[in-house]
């Protein structure tokens, strides 16, 4: 019966696998073959849309004219370690749309109590239990800083996406410390005019420094192994860098489509999973597995946007960790037009003026959007009375991000930055 089960579910999979790849190379070459790729803001919307009605109406022949596309899904992951549960609550409310899907992780480093304080919290927000869009990942993954093991950790969370969180187009992976400076209304109505196959992800191949302290060094991370977090280690052998296939790196965050995730979870084609072996023994593998793959895999190469959509503050010189975000940043987190800020203390005050002048979140609320039809009244919650959620809303922020976009996806920085 398991088995059976297993089979009809694969032969579900593999007919809209075998369309849906070759229907998105048909799309890439209307897209990548588009000689403005501020085209791309247009009229891509309606080729996507004939794919996803196409998958979603089991065969059906489709008409491919006047059918409004669904808008796009977003599925997050926010982890968090040891004492970041109360944070990524707030992240949580802060990013919560019930268009969206939520998977959250406390890593096995946080205690027992914290974890199960944090699923009660979910099991007894009434808005995530009737719109069942936010999961918690309750067996701890083991997840060691600067270790595989975070890489280990981001594929886990992502093929729980792909299994059971239904549609969704893009992958957003963001720490209990991050915090997003636009609503979810305007992420949703910016990712609606966009090609679902683009990948917002920051790389480069100039290695520099990274080449002596991070491609050259084994080493070994514990975390795969033994049950208690100690950190990696180092083999006294280097190795050379690699020639089967070039390097990228960048930053660890990133927003990139389903087609990517699902290449590099399931893995019939051989690359995805030899590059995972060989950064197994690399340092800090995260800020370099998901750049190496998608530079070297020919059918995303072209789809690469060159930025994490952050606003990350750094030293001068960079020291290993990015600054603390206060207030006096927040002029400079508005004007670089980004999607979301790292990093925050806990209840930093700056989180409170984000919330008020950006989301205009109450206290311990959702972010209200085009979908909330309660009354504002005496302080109640504007989103404990639910509308329809593919009404957005957009504020100021959408505008922002507009602005932001238009400039990624220019001539001179759209196809000259991708995999250089
Ligand atoms: C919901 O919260 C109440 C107290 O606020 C608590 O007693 C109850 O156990 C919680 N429910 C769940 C499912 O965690
Ligand atoms: C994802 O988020 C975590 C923060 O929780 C970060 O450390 C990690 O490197 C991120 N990116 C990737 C590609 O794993
Ligand atoms: C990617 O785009 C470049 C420049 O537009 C083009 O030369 C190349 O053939 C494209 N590659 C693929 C795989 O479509
Ligand atoms: C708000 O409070 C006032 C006075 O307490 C009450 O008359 C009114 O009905 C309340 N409104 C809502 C929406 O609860
Ligand atoms: C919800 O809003 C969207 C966008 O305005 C609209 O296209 C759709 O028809 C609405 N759905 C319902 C059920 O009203």
């Amino acid at each position: 019966m398991q088995l059976r089960h297993i089979q009809t579910l694969e032969q579900k999979w593999i007919f809209p696998l075998a369309t849906a790849s070759i229907l998105s190379l048909f799309l890439l070459m209307i897209t990548l073959t588009s000689p403005n790729a501020t085209d791309l803001l247009l009229p891509l919307h309606r080729y996507t849309a004939a794919t996803s009605s196409f998958l979603g109406s089991k065969l059906q022949p489709v008409l491919v004219s006047n059918i409004p596309p669904p808008p796009p899904r977003l599925a997050y992951l926010i982890s968090g370690s040891k004492g970041h549960d109360k944070m990524l609550r707030r992240t949580l409310l802060a990013l919560y749309h019930p268009y969206n899907q939520y998977i959250i992780h406390l890593d096995a480093q946080s205690s027992h109590e914290e974890r199960l304080h944090l699923l009660n919290f979910v099991n007894n927000c009434s808005t995530f239990v009737q719109f069942g869009n936010v999961r918690m990942i309750t067996k701890a993954d083991l997840v060691t800083y600067r270790g595989p093991t975070y890489v280990a950790h981001i594929l886990h969370a992502a093929a729980v996406m792909l299994r059971n969180a239904g549609d969704w187009d893009w992958f957003i992976n963001l720490s209990a410390s991050d915090y997003p400076l636009v609503t979810q209304d305007d992420l949703l109505d910016m990712f609606s005019n966009l090609p679902r196959e683009l990948n917002f992800i920051d790389h480069t191949s100039k290695l520099g420094w990274k080449e002596g302290q991070r491609a050259k060094p084994v080493i070994v991370d514990p975390g795969l192994y033994v049950t208690t977090k100690s950190d990696v280690f180092w083999a006294t052998e280097r190795r050379s860098v690699p020639t089967a296939f070039k390097l990228f790196t960048g930053s660890a965050w990133m927003a990139v489509s389903r087609s990517f995730i699902d290449y590099c979870v399931r893995g019939w084609d051989n690359l995805p999973r030899t590059v995972l072996m060989y950064y197994t023994n690399f340092l800090s593998s995260s800020e370099s597995y998901f750049h190496t793959v998608i530079c070297n895999a020919r059918e995303f190469s072209n789809t690469t946007v060159n930025s994490d959509l952050h606003f990350i503050s750094w030293d001068n010189p960079p020291q290993q960790h990015p600054k603390y975000l206060t207030v006096d940043d927040m002029r400079n987190m508005v004007d670089s037009n980004a999607a979301f800020a790292r990093k925050f203390h806990q209840d930093d005050p700056v989180l409170d003026k984000i919330d008020s002048e950006l989301l205009s979140r109450g206290e311990g609320m959702i972010v209200p959007g085009g979908w909330c039809l309660g009354s504002q009244e005496n302080g109640t919650d504007p989103c404990s009375v639910a509308g329809n959620i593919t009404l957005f809303r957009p504020t100021p922020g959408a505008k922002r991000l507009k602005i932001l976009i238009s400039s990624l996806l220019s001539d001179e920085k759209f196809r000259p930055k991708q995999c250089k």
